[in-house]
């Protein structure tokens, strides 16, 4: 018998929710360190409590029947923070890994890591890879964790990947579409994102995820990311409800 489901969330608050739910969201988790500085804290802190919202978003997604969640953790150009800050949020995503292990195969969850992880630690790759491979049947949830991951940087990848098997005499260039390129990203074809959500205020995309958000709903919040909870999430998604998306045809053909 299937166990239920390990959820810490406010499965009341969730429940009553009626609205849309977007099969795919995308989250920016923005503002941690001044949540943080706001406190008098150190950054690293408002990176703790970053873990703690963390937790909450990917339950109540998986509650609300979310099929695939990307949270974009640590960016290609966040390496270029200052050594203690960097080191420190390695640290987190190893403790993540190990402390959410349960947790996440209890809850039939999938992990998939996108992002360029031959710059992350031996041990960190060793220990995504196995929890990739635990969790790799879970078909509840996909939830992808953006480390170490730049949109361009992506973009370069596959286009190397392309151009090789081209090369090779594997790929007719002639035969490179959409669907093609996209199975050669770190997505691996997964559908795009319907709804990107930024906390923290800031009205941009900072390289996450260039190619798959093309008309993705955008959703952008003033909150800090510590602070984000089950009804920010929930105050997304009705948004996103409320939105009509037309992939460049008019309103009147898309309502018809
Ligand atoms: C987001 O919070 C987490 C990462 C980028 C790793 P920030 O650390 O960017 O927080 P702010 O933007 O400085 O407040
Ligand atoms: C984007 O946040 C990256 C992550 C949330 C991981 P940043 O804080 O790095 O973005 P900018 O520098 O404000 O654009
Ligand atoms: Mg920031």
């Amino acid at each position: 018998m299937a166990s239920a489901p390990q959820l810490t969330v406010n499965e009341a608050l969730l429940a009553a929710y009626q609205g849309a739910i977007p099969s795919h969201v995308a989250v920016i988790m923005d503002g941690n360190g001044r949540w943080a500085q706001e406190r008098g804290m150190m950054r690293l802190k408002g990176h703790r409590a970053g873990a703690d919202a963390v937790r909450c978003v990917v339950e109540s997604c998986r509650y609300l029947g979310v099929d695939i969640l990307t949270l974009y953790a640590f960016s290609s150009q966040n390496w270029g923070r200052p050594v203690e800050e960097v080191s420190g949020l390695m640290t987190l995503f190893d403790i993540y890994i190990k402390k959410e292990r349960k947790r996440l195969l209890e809850n039939e969850i999938r992990l998939q890591v996108i992002g360029d992880r031959g710059r992350l630690s031996k041990k960190l790759q060793r220990a995504i890879g196995k929890l990739e491979e635990e969790s790799a049947h879970n078909d509840k949830m996909i939830l992808q964790v953006a480390v170490s991951y730049g949109g361009r940087e992506e973009i370069l990848a596959a286009t190397r990947r392309i151009a090789r098997a081209a090369a090779d005499g594997a790929l007719d260039p002639d035969e490179i579409d959409e669907e093609t390129f996209g199975r050669f990203l770190y997505t691996e074809g997964r559908p795009d994102p319907d709804l990107v959500i930024r906390t923290s205020g800031e009205c941009r995309v900072s390289n996450f995820l260039l190619w798959q958000i093309a008309y993705s709903e955008l959703h952008i919040t003033d909150t800090l990311w510590p602070d984000f909870d089950e009804a920010h999430l929930l105050a997304a998604f009705s948004d996103f409800g409320n939105r009509q998306r037309r992939f460049g045809k008019t309103a009147d053909q898309v309502s018809s």
